[in-house]
């Protein structure tokens, strides 16, 4: 079987910052409420951007970052929630947009654990010799599909999206892999259609009007989310001959701080084993694990050789993970 390794990453967010204080002019929340429960303190909203934008733009940037030309991509993956639209695929689109004329292209469906998703089938697509060079995406237009009169949900969520490119190697860079769903809970958290137009942008007045609006049952997917990370990393690892000790940084969805917090505690490590940037930048979902991959290796984190280990968990219910070496 051919080795994978992933050669270069990019991400893009939109430019308009709303803070916590900016959604308690139209929810009854508060900065102290938002922060204290989960740690985010402000998100970007799109601007007229739609999925496809956003993922264009980050994926010329992990294309950049990896040295290689659009033409030589075989394979998009796009992970969204989000699509521009159903017919064509908002891979198809992003193909048109940076002009990967080689490429085959699809989108998949598998809500915040979508970004890791997409580099397992990648790596399976490059292990098999079915194709060289490959480009996951992970991109949300989550404000779209936001009930932004619903307190419980609209604080939570973020614009954003990430990418990466994995290319065959002759060193191995995807270490282990743990990945799976459970549809029995899939009614914890639910988005009926991506609606025409953006509630937040284009009519303050009709925001919470929208039936097709995510929801979600918090406490579920808390627990759900505490559980999948202990029980991803211990898996992960078991497939290895590594301990946590060996592992530089767990880069886990970026949903809530709380969660991370009881994660950590029961796998015994300090909440600094996890890379986190939700602060700024909220749950984005399928961009969500990209976005924060990308943010470390602006900021120099990750050397040659270190281990990293991603795990994400999202609707449908679906859960994934890998250990990355860099
Ligand atoms: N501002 C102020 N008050 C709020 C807000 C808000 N934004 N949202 C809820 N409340 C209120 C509730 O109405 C409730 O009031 P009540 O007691 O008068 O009825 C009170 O706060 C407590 O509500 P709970 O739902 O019990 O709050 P909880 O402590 O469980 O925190 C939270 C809610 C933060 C969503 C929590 O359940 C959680 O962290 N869940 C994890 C889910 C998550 O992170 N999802 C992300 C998306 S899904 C994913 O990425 C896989």
């Amino acid at each position: 079987m051919n080795k994978v390794r992933i050669i270069g990453t990019g991400s893009y967010v939109p430019e308009k910052i709303v803070t916590n204080e900016e959604l308690s002019c139209i929810v009854d929340t508060s900065d102290e409420w938002i922060s204290s429960r989960t740690g985010i303190r402000e998100r970007r909203i799109s601007e007229g951007e739609d999925t496809s934008h956003m993922a264009s733009k980050a994926a010329l940037k992990a294309i950049e970052n990896a040295g290689v030309k659009a033409e030589d991509i075989d394979l998009i993956i796009l992970a969204t929630a989000t699509p521009d639209s159903f017919i064509p695929s908002t891979a198809c689109i992003v193909q048109d947009n940076i002009k990967a004329i080689n490429a085959t292209c699809f989108d998949i469906s598998a809500a915040c654990s979508g970004f890791v998703y997409g580099i397992d089938i990648a790596t399976q697509f490059i292990r098999t010799g079915s194709v060289k060079t490959a480009l996951v995406i992970g991109a949300e237009t989550l404000s779209k599909v936001l009930n932004w009169k619903d307190r419980n949900t609209c604080v939570l969520f973020g614009d954003g999206a990430s990418a990466a490119v994995l290319k065959e190697s002759d060193v191995e860079g995807i270490l282990s892999i743990y990945r799976g769903s459970d549809g029995s809970k899939g009614k914890f958290l639910t988005c009926n259609a991506v609606p025409v137009k953006n509630p937040y942008i284009d009519s303050k007045e009709t925001m919470g009007d929208i039936d097709n609006a995510i929801t979600m049952d918090g406490k579920e997917i808390f627990k759900f989310g505490v559980k999948i990370i202990v029980q991803g990393v211990e898996e992960l690892l078991k497939d290895t001959t590594y301990s946590l000790k060996d592992i530089k940084y767990i880069v886990p969805h970026q949903a809530n701080f709380r969660i991370i917090e009881s994660a950590a505690k029961r796998l015994g490590v300090s909440e600094e084993k996890f890379y986190l940037n939700l602060d700024k930048f909220g749950n984005t979902s399928a961009a969500s694990v990209g976005i924060a991959l990308d943010d470390m290796v602006q900021k120099n984190l990750l050397q040659s050789g270190d281990k990293i280990l991603l795990i994400g968990f999202g609707g449908g219910l679906t859960y994934g993970g890998l250990i990355v070496e860099w």
